[in-house]
């Protein structure tokens, strides 16, 4: 069995974003393959943030996952297990500056929080990336279900993995790839442009576990088009609600209203219909699971510490070999 691993940072709630560009693929997999799922901590702590929060959003994370379907043994808290940033120290070493440098996440969310008024930026939100090839490589995943944001990750992982192998004379870590949904790259409905996710406001994402009348709502006001589409060419806004169509379980209609929209038939306000109808309906069902996931909320919390423990041992394992292979002191040798 193949092994596949991802992450998602535990900033508060589940977007269709996230959902639609990953977790779909998580859940989908579960049975095909050897899975670790994560909620990376570690990774939420290199912007400013509420040290008094992070906890209670890493459960909250956790719990709409769960709710989404990904299997609780299947889920771990990255800071459970601490192997993760030791084996990211040591990758540090084996990562390029120049390369890191280039990373256009790094400069989106350092311009971010100049942007706030605030131009301290911290060394963790640089180093980001190595220590989310450090949660890849440790247990040797081949395939990360991502989306498209994280292709330069992904790009960077493999040229760690290529050099550490070159320094240690042995093929030892794989080269692991993305793996897309059909819709790897959901944008905000209010900026068409941009990326949906939190860090633009509100008005960009739409949560996963929001009110069908709050899912309407942004579907309603979503921007379909500003006029400048040239004909038979579909507009960012109107590309983005199909996508969402698309995901929700409805692809027939999906492809049937993006005929109508190249040929110039389609009113958006039977696609805009359409597509809250769709997120509308993935959205009851989890919201019914989270209530039932809420009721046993102390029980699951002990079982995906337990999952945590459980996974360390894989990560203890490699990390050894890691020090042992890069020539570093062995405590029994
Ligand atoms: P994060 O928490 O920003 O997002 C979680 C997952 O959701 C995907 N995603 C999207 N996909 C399509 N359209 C969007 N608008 C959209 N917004 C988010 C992301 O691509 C991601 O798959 N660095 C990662 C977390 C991470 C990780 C890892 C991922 C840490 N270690 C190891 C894979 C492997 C992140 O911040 O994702």
């Amino acid at each position: 069995m193949k092994t596949i691993l991802s992450l998602i940072q535990p900033t508060g709630d589940l977007h269709f974003g996230n959902y639609f560009g990953a977790v779909q693929n998580w859940v989908r997999l579960q049975g095909e393959y050897t899975c670790y799922f994560g909620v990376a901590d570690y990774h939420a702590i290199t912007m400013p943030y509420d040290t008094g929060k992070l906890r209670e959003n890493v459960w909250e994370i956790a719990f709409n996952l769960l709710a989404a379907g990904v299997r609780p043994g299947n889920l771990f808290i990255q800071s459970l297990i601490p192997e993760h940033a030791e084996l990211g120290w040591i990758l540090n070493c084996f990562a390029s500056y120049g390369q890191v440098t280039r990373m256009t996440q790094f400069k989106d969310k350092s311009q971010q929080t100049a942007s706030l008024g605030d131009d301290y930026v911290s060394v963790g939100l640089f180093d980001y990336p190595v220590l989310q090839a450090a949660d890849i490589l440790i247990y040797h995943a081949e395939l990360v279900p991502v989306g498209k944001d994280q292709e330069q990750h992904l790009e960077l992982t493999r040229n760690i993995a290529t050099r550490f192998n070159q320094q240690v004379g042995k093929a030892y870590f794989r080269a692991p790839e993305a793996l897309y949904t059909a819709t790897p790259k959901i944008a905000s409905p209010a900026d068409p442009t941009r990326k949906m996710g939190k860090s633009l406001g509100p008005k960009h994402y739409i949560n996963v576990f929001a009110e069908e009348a709050q899912i309407r709502k942004q579907i309603r006001s979503a921007v379909t088009d500003a006029g400048d589409t040239p004909a038979g060419e579909l507009s960012p806004g109107v590309t983005n609600l199909l996508a969402l169509l698309d995901a929700s379980g409805e692809g027939a209609k999906a492809v049937a209203m993006a005929q109508d929209a190249r040929n110039g038939t389609l009113r958006y306000a039977d696609l805009k219909q359409a597509t809250a109808d769709g997120l509308v309906a993935v959205s009851d069902h989890m919201r019914e699971r989270k209530a039932a996931i809420l009721m046993d909320g102390d029980a699951l919390k002990d079982e995906l510490r337990e999952t945590s423990a459980q996974i360390r041992t894989r990560a203890q394992e490699t990390l050894q070999e890691v020090k042992d292979l890069a020539g570093l002191i062995n405590p029994r040798l």
